[in-house]
């Protein structure tokens, strides 16, 4: 702040405090009636514009679309910008790393700015990075509103090759009920936070684990773990089968839902289509 600018700011201050009302009891008896009125509005609603309760929780659905409020739009879009292989990456960056930059900024404005300058008209760099941050999160909210569902209809996903009473079947009802979807796209359905799967099947997958299998499968027995044996591992132990994996482990499976899985893994892009 310079010389000049600090006088007009004493002088400005010396004439609002001749003029002005005290923050005792003027300003706090205002403050106090407004929070009156907001209190009374939020309580009149809640009385006479009751919120219904919604239909049970059926975690197996695959109509329901996992959408926040509109008011975290913005948050959960960025959540598809900062995607990645690795689950944990989008989450810290769009939920704690680019907001709490901001908020730092913002806090730090007044030892960034030290002009006396207050009328926004003579601050254009300040407006401009105002209107830029709510144009960018109107943006953002725009795009979550719009966007592709992360996790689709998966039950109506249809394989050419996987007859119904199948254990390939079996498998896709595990792979969708287990909510696979939510990380993983499967022909254009489903999350990406994990790689496609689309064609999984066609990679070749091998680990040597000598640990027991959390939960023991028939026919499935390490050292090696290969096709669908290398399934049954990944999925009761991803970082068994593939070390460092951001993968969270299904270790409540039956065994014979392990297996069906595993076979329907193992066949998709080559059997399954
Ligand atoms: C929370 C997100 C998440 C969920 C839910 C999830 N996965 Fe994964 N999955 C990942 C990530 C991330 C990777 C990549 C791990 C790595 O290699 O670092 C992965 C990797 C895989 C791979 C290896 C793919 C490859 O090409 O390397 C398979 C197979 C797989 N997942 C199957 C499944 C199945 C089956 C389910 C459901 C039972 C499931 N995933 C649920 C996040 C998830």
């Amino acid at each position: 702040m310079n010389r000049q600018d600090q006088e007009a700011y004493k002088a400005d201050y010396a004439q609002a405090k001749k003029e002005g009302k005290p923050f005792f009891p003027y300003a706090i008896y205002k403050d106090h009636v407004v929070a009156v009125i907001v209190f009374a509005a939020i309580i009149g609603m809640s009385i006479w514009q009751r919120v219904g309760v919604g239909p049970p929780v059926y975690s197996a659905s695959s109509t329901f679309e996992p959408r926040p409020e509109w008011y975290f739009f913005f948050l959960f879009q960025m959540l598809k910008i900062f995607k990645n292989q690795n689950a944990f990456l989008p989450v810290i960056m769009a939920t704690f790393i680019v907001p709490n930059i901001l908020m730092v900024l913002l806090l730090a404005t007044p030892f960034i700015d030290r002009r006396a300058e207050r009328r926004i008209s003579k601050r254009p760099f300040a407006l401009s990075v105002g209107i830029l941050v709510f144009m960018g999160m109107a943006w953002l909210t725009y795009q979550g509103e719009t966007g592709a569902a992360p996790v689709g209809g998966g039950n109506a996903l249809t394989f050419t090759g996987i007859t119904p009473g199948s254990a390939a079947a079996a498998g896709q009802a595990v792979f969708m009920d287990n909510g696979c979807t939510s990380c993983h796209m499967v022909k254009g359905v489903g999350g990406q936070v994990g790689p496609n799967l689309t064609t999984v099947g066609t990679k070749t997958f091998s680990a040597t684990y000598s640990g027991k299998l959390p939960v023991p499968v028939p026919g499935v027995k390490g050292p090696t773990y290969t096709g669908t044996g290398w399934y049954v591992l990944h999925t009761q132990c991803p970082i068994c089968a593939k070390p460092g994996s951001g993968m969270p482990a299904f270790a409540s499976l039956t065994p014979t839902e392990y297996a069906n899985l595993a076979t329907f893994l193992n066949g998709l892009g080559t059997t399954y289509k």
